[in-house]
């Protein structure tokens, strides 16, 4: 058995030992919806620090733990606090915690992040229905021995963006009258943010909007059969695109801002996708 998969247990097993809960649906929460786990039916948290093995984040506004409980009736695991490839750690490292909510029964995972935008007609404090991404410039997370038991050695990543899960979330930000925007992800590596040149080659290349996550955690969800959908929080337009500097603080402020927005999407949107399985 490869380290990875040993580790995959290991934690799985710490985990076990605090908590029976069995999600539906795993949720990632990127910044500026940290807040969201506290107005779940929460029934138990597990911090990462207690769990064995598991790669523990160093990132400011992130609490890390893992939250399990009820939005309405749906059970779900939350990750407060993710992992992120610029912190150092391995890219199979970066993508445990999201094998760890499928191994605790996790068929369906919502990704949300903040990130940059790229397109011209978005602003900063949109929210944006991830509908594919580009992976091209980080390592892949399925590197190295194949974990059969996880899945395939070669999955398919056309549609890794469920479709129908995506015209649900479409359909419930119109009923919510929320304006949502529509495109390609793309996750660089960070922790720098891009130079106006690498944001015009992001373009180029197809991209709406830029972040330091997510795709990896896809790529993995993706290999274990999960249905995936992501929403992002377009927090500041990319570098180069306003005349002036990228701030974290200013990334953090207007995620913050489009906070209510957010949380109201991903609340209902969790509400549907559970009636429709
Ligand atoms: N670039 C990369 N990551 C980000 C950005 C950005 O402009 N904004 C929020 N996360």
């Amino acid at each position: 058995m490869c380290d990875t998969y040993k580790k995959l247990l290991t934690c799985y097993d710490s985990l076990r030992e605090r908590t029976a809960f069995k999600p539906q649906l795993g949720l990632v929460l990127g910044t500026g919806l940290g807040n969201f786990a506290d107005t779940i039916r929460i029934v138990d948290r597990v911090s990462y620090h207690d769990i064995a093995g598991f790669p523990t984040s160093t990132v400011e506004g992130h609490k890390g733990q893992f939250v399990f409980g009820y939005v309405d009736a749906v059970p779900v695991v939350i990750m407060q606090g993710r992992v992120h490839y610029y912190e150092g750690y391995d890219i199979t490292d970066v993508v445990l915690p999201i094998r760890l909510m499928k191994l605790m029964g996790a068929q369906i995972l919502m990704v949300t992040n903040a990130s940059g935008g790229i397109c011209k007609t978005f602003q900063a404090g949109d929210l944006m229905l991830i509908n594919d991404h580009i992976s091209s410039f980080i390592p892949s997370p399925l590197r190295g021995t194949n974990i059969d038991a996880l899945g395939t050695r070669f999955p398919d990543m056309t549609d890794a963006y469920d479709p129908k899960l995506r015209e649900i979330i479409r359909t419930t930000a119109r009923k919510e009258n929320i304006p949502l925007q529509e495109g390609v992800y793309i996750q660089l590596p960070g922790p720098q943010f891009e130079t106006p040149a690498e944001i015009r080659m992001a373009e180029r290349l197809g991209a709406d909007a830029v972040g330091m996550s997510t795709a990896c955690e896809v790529i993995a969800a993706r290999h274990m059969g999960m249905r995936v959908c992501g929403i992002s929080c377009v927090s500041n337009m990319a570098a180069g695109l306003t005349g002036g500097p990228l701030l974290h603080d200013e990334v953090q402020q207007n995620a913050d801002l489009a906070a209510p927005r957010f949380e109201k999407l991903v609340w209902a949107s969790i509400v549907a996708i559970a009636r429709s399985i």
